[in-house]
């Protein structure tokens, strides 16, 4: 992923594939004009690149030249076409081939047809290396294009954002959302996650996503997600991985310019860790970390007790009822962590002291991300 001024984008065409697109092209036209020496005009800034390899590519005699146009500002096309160099040579009688970076709604295109006009050339024929068919508005035919693209805005490989990104050799796709920071929370019963996740959520500005709470929120209110979860917990079933994968991402687009989540108790299996980072990539982002809270056995064991004695909690007054508790988290957790470290996502934090130490430590973690 990069970053050009406040927006981010991902890697979306490789160079090898712009290369290939190219390849094609040059044989193709090559075949189309036999035996004319064509006359290839790059329309800049944007086709510099491209126009470059391109002729590179061309197996036989070739002149190449360029005009100057201008349209875009920021990530708009716009209609007001202006022309900063314009034709410099007769090109009478000749076999004139336009190449174009990309085609979007197809204005600048509209001028170049006007430039050429008057010209009295042989033909005039458009190559394009990118074309966005949904955003097009004109007739104009498209003799020779390489890649077509959805409609959404790209920078590199001579296409830029305010300036940026010519000089990619690879093409990035512009991101849905912007940069998230999606955390994994997790900790044994009384490790604190309750406590810290408040504190996160309010210095980092993220949505706390509890599964638990989610799950309650829905039932009571009887959403068609809520009826469809009780429909298996009245059965004495588990929720489907799905089920609970359709209420996150709910909840997710419920919030979608946030600035990130904290997942809390999801995911608890590898399929569940597999469905997030696979709900995360389809909103263009990704789980930055799993973090976990550690705090000893005896430790927990005593914090719990002590609440019992005032939360009034059936299962924090059970010692061995904690103790099952603590086994059941370590059971489950492990191939998660297991999971999460082979991504390098895995960070352990200590979870015994102050409050305020464990979200400075904590913060540590979430600052290096
Ligand atoms: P059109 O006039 O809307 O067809 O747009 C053509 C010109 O706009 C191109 O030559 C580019 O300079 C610019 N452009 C269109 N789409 C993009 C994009 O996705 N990224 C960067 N520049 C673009
Ligand atoms: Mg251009």
């Amino acid at each position: 992923m990069i970053k050009l001024h406040d927006k981010y984008f991902k890697p979306f065409v490789s160079a090898k594939e712009i290369d290939a697109a190219l390849q094609r092209l040059a044989d193709e036209i090559a075949e189309d004009v036999g035996d004319e020496i064509p006359v290839f005009v790059g329309i800049l800034n944007g086709s510099f690149m491209l126009t470059s390899d391109f002729v590179k590519k061309y197996p036989k005699t070739c002149e190449v030249t360029f005009i100057k146009l201008a349209s875009y500002e920021g990530v708009k096309s716009t209609e007001d076409i202006q022309r900063l160099i314009g034709l410099t040579q007769d090109l009478t009688g000749r076999t004139v081939i336009i190449l174009e970076d990309i085609i979007d709604t197809g204005n600048t295109l509209h001028e170049v047809h006007r430039i050429f006009k008057n010209e009295n050339v042989k033909s005039l024929k458009i190559a394009t290396l990118f074309y966005k068919p949904e955003a097009y508005k004109k007739d104009f035919k498209l003799h020779y294009v390489g890649i077509e693209i959805p409609n959404k805005f790209i920078v590199g490989y001579g296409l830029d954002y305010d300036g940026l990104g010519r000089n990619l050799p690879e093409v990035y796709q512009i991101k849905e959302t912007q940069h998230m920071t999606n955390l994994v929370l997790f900790g044994p019963p009384g490790a604190g996650k309750g406590t810290q996740a408040e504190f996160l959520k309010e210095k980092y500005n993220l949505v706390h996503i509890s599964t638990g709470d989610v799950f309650r929120y829905n039932m009571k209110n009887d959403t068609a997600l809520g009826m469809l979860a009780k429909s298996y917990i009245e059965k004495g079933g588990l929720v489907p991985d799905q089920v609970t994968i359709d209420m996150l991402k709910a909840e997710v687009e419920k919030n979608a310019d946030a600035n990130g989540f904290i997942f809390d108790g999801f995911p608890r299996t590898n399929a569940q860790a597999e469905a997030l980072d696979q709900l995360m990539d389809s909103k263009d982002s990704q789980i930055n970390a799993m973090i976990a809270l550690e705090v000893d056995d005896e430790v927990l064991v005593k914090r719990l007790l002590e609440r019992g004695k005032t939360s009034g909690r059936k299962d924090d007054a059970d010692e061995a009822v904690i103790r099952n508790r603590i086994k059941v988290y370590y059971d489950e957790t492990a191939i998660l962590k297991d999971y999460y470290t082979a991504q390098d996502k895995y960070h352990g934090v200590d979870g015994v002291g102050s409050i305020e130490d464990i979200t400075e430590r904590l913060s540590g973690v979430i600052d290096k991300l």
